[in-house]
């Protein structure tokens, strides 16, 4: 169902500049939607339509198949279920202090004093900026000050949460955070749409992506399809993801795979098939070892040993296969990192399990409906594996229960990279997002190559 949508606008601002030409646009609910193009491109225009800031001089737009009505009411059911996060904080923080600020919107949604209080608290945690409630927002820094924007509008509860550059001015684990919380709110049933100029985080997180090119659509598709344009990328300004970019020169030099990958998991499988093209690899020496010998190898826990091939090769563990050999480029010990070269065959590792337990969501009772004692049990199970931590409360869990967390971020695509190489994972996951574990698991799968089995604990 489209939640959203808008038919042949056109926006002209009062000094007479077209910054909306003929756009269509539509977004399914529950979708993740990417508004990209350059500066000036009209993305701030068209999101200042969605939730009815501004009006369009012609066309129309629909919320839930019903025309957007500009009478009182009509905004009114428009601002409750469109809920929008400004390009400029300072735009939307106005209140004397943080915690009145997000109250604010809970308050002219006319809800009940302890309704506002708890939704207010809510917000705070999930955004992590409990410790700043009672600070006047302008003391903030911008990335902390994005995120009490976005907690003001979570306080909301809407259905549609749009977003203009969420994460611009953030640092590295702010902008994950905030889209692992985004990411929490879709998993939930939220739509979102938003802006931005990261094309990697567009290229993996969103369903759907628009380029704007001088307010008009240049086009609109599915990241892998957008980023196959590169002579629409570069008219429009954009660039291509990282990984396409490394696919493509990787591609020049021999070394071919199939579509265009837009993640870390699909690079790897697009490169590790033809594996005996790469011909330096490092690892670590199993026993001694001494330039120009040639060694077996095996990928175990995650690591890539070299073997003696008269000795050693008989004894390994049943599920770790070598038929990989290549030749030691410098005298090791056993244990020390080397460099191989002349790599032949194919390495199969032994692939890990990815264990999943759900954990409440904050609304649920969060981090308090959870069994510390049972999640130590499950971490302590013998073997070396990794841990990952998805969405505020599995966090929270994680850090309350002393448990040294390794994947905090892309935690679905590091998990399963994990595994492929022979690792056990067991994955926190918040809510709704144990489903879209599972589904990238079964998505992994059904590409045929090594085998990953889950299971989700209770
Ligand atoms: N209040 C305004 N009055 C007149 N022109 C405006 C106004 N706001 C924006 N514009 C113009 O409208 C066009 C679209 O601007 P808009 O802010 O929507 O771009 P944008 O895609 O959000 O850019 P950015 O990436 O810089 O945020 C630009 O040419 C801009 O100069
Ligand atoms: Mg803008």
């Amino acid at each position: 169902m489209k939640i959203i949508e808008a038919q042949n606008l056109v926006y002209k601002y009062p000094d007479g500049t077209k910054a909306l030409d003929d756009i269509d646009f539509s977004v399914d609910k529950g979708s993740i939607t990417a508004i990209m193009g350059q500066n000036g491109a009209g993305k701030s225009t068209l999101f200042l339509h969605l939730n009815a800031t501004l009006r369009p001089i012609q066309g129309t737009l629909y919320l839930k198949g019903e025309a957007f009505a500009y009478d009182k009411k009509g905004l009114h059911n428009i601002r409750r279920t469109v809920g929008m996060v400004f390009q400029n904080p300072n735009d939307q923080l106005l209140a004397p202090t943080v915690r009145q600020d997000i109250a604010f919107g809970p308050k002219n949604l006319k809800l009940p004093d302890p309704e506002i209080k708890q939704r207010v608290n809510e917000a705070l945690r999930l955004v992590g900026m409990e410790a700043y409630a009672d600070k006047p927002p302008h003391f903030l820094s911008g990335g902390q000050k994005k995120r009490v924007a976005i907690a003001g509008v979570i306080a909301m509860k809407p259905e549609i949460i749009v977003l203009d550059e969420p994460t611009a001015g953030l640092d590295p684990q702010g902008c994950s955070e905030i889209i692992d919380i985004l990411d929490e709110l879709n998993a939930e049933g939220k739509t979102i749409i938003f802006s931005t100029h990261d094309v990697d985080l567009a290229a993996k997180w969103a369903d759907s992506i628009y380029v704007l090119h001088e307010g008009r659509i240049k086009r609109q598709g599915v990241p892998s399809q957008i980023f196959a344009d590169h002579a629409m990328i570069s008219q429009t300004g954009l660039r291509l993801p990282a990984f396409v970019q490394t696919f493509r020169e990787l591609k020049l030099r021999g070394i071919s795979g199939s579509d265009s990958p837009l993640t870390m998991l699909n690079f790897v499988e697009s490169v590790s098939k033809p594996f005996d093209v790469l011909k330096v690899r490092c690892a670590i020496a199993g026993t001694d070892v001494h330039s120009g010998e040639t060694v077996g190898m095996v990928m175990k826990n995650g690591t890539l040993y070299t073997k003696r091939i008269e000795t050693d090769m008989n004894t390994d563990n049943p599920g770790t296969s070598t038929t990989a050999m290549g030749k030691v480029m410098h005298d090791a010990r056993a244990g020390e990192d080397i460099v191989v070269s002349e790599m032949t065959g194919t390495l199969t590792s032994n692939t890990g399990d990815i264990h999943i337990v759900p954990i409440p969501r904050i609304i649920e009772g969060g981090s308090r409906a959870v069994d510390l004692e049972a999640i130590h049990a499950i971490i302590s199970t013998p073997g070396p594996k990794k841990i990952g931590a998805m969405g505020t409360s599995a966090k929270v869990v994680v850090r309350k229960a002393g448990i040294k967390c390794d994947f905090e971020v892309d935690v679905i695509q590091s998990s399963i990279l994990a595994a492929l190489r022979g690792q056990n994972v067991v994955v926190f996951a918040t809510g709704g997002m144990v489903d879209r574990v599972i589904q990238k698991i079964e998505c992994n799968n059904k590409q045929g190559g090594q085998q990953i089995k889950y299971s989700s604990l209770p």
